[in-house]
C-alpha cells in the first residue's frame, strides 16, 4: 500500500492545527513534519515545541525528518515530543547504527536519510536496524524544489537489496513529489510519498493526495 506524508512547510503556518487536520480528513497517512537547524542546512523551520504543541490536537502519525547536525544529542526528545517515525541524515551522524537501535528502544519506528549525492550502499550496512529509509529527491532545505531524476535509481537499488535480504521496508521519497511523478518513485521501489507544495498548495487537496498514491 502507498502511504502519502504531506510536509507542513508549504502549509499555513499561523493555522498550523487545522491544515493537519484538514489532510487528514482529505486521506492522509500521516504528517511529514521537517526540523531544520540551520546548521546541517542553510534554512531553519521549527523544532520541539511545535511538535509537542501539535501532538496535543493531532491523533496522526508524526513523520519527523530530522535535518540537524549531531541528531543523537536530541532523539529522545523528539520522540517524547510526539514522533512516531524518527528519520535523520546519515551525512549528520557518526554512529548511524547505533542512533537506529535507540530510535527503536525509545519506542519510534528507525529511518535513516541520504542526500542526493550519498550513495545507496551507505545505508546498507544498516538496513536491518531501519523501519524505513528516506531516499532525499532533491538538496534538503526548502520545499518547492523540483525533483532530481537520478535520485530514483537510488530507490531501486535499496528496494533490490531488502528483498535480497527478505527484508519489508519502508522506502520514503521526499521532494519535489507530484501526481506526474509518483509513479516513476513507486515504479522504483518507493512506497511512503512525501508531499509539501502538491499537497497543500492544491486547489482540492483529496484529489491531490488521491492521484499521488496512483
Ligand atoms: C525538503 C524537505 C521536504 C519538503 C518537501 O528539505 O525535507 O520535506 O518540505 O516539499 P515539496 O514537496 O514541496 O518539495
Ligand atoms: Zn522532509
Amino acid at each position: 500500500m502507498i502511504k502519502i506524508s504531506p510536509s507542513v512547510l508549504a502549509c499555513d503556518f499561523t493555522k498550523l492545527g487545522e491544515e493537519v487536520s484538514d489532510i487528514q480528513k482529505c486521506g492522509a497517512d500521516m504528517v511529514h513534519l521537517d526540523v531544520m537547524d540551520g546548521m546541517f542546512v542553510t534554512n531553519i523551520s521549527f523544532g520541539l515545541p511545535v511538535i509537542e504543541a501539535l501532538r496535543k490536537k493531532s491523533d496522526m502519525v508524526f513523520d519527523v525528518h530530522l535535518m540537524i547536525e549531531s541528531p543523537s544529542r536530541y532523539a529522545k526528545r523528539f520522540i517524547e515530543a510526539g514522533a512516531d517515525i524518527l528519520t535523520f541524515h546519515i551525512e549528520a551522524e557518526k554512529n548511524p547504527g547505533e542512533l537506529l537501535d535507540n530510535i527503536r528502544a525509545f519506542g519510534a519506528k528507525s529511518s535513516i536519510s541520504i542526500k542526493p549525492n550519498t550513495p545507496a550502499e551507505a545505508v546498507f550496512p544498516y538496513l536491518e536496524k531501519c523501519d524505513m529509509v528516506l531516499v532525499m529527491t532533491v538538496e534538503p532545505g526548502y520545499g518547492g524544489q523540483a525533483l532530481i531524476p537520478e535520485t530514483l535509481t537510488k530507490v531501486r537499488e535499496i528496494r533490490d537489496e531488502a528483498a535480497r535480504r527478505g527484508l519489508e521496508l519502508d522506502i520514503q521519497v521526499d521532494g519535489g513529489i507530484t501526481p506526474a511523478n509518483a509513479k516513476d518513485a513507486i515504479s522504483a521501489g518507493a512506497n511512503v510519498l512525501v508531499a509539501g507544495s502538491s499537497v497543500f498548495k492544491a486547489e482540492d487537496r483529496k484529489l491531490a493526495i488521491d492521484l499521488l498514491r496512483g
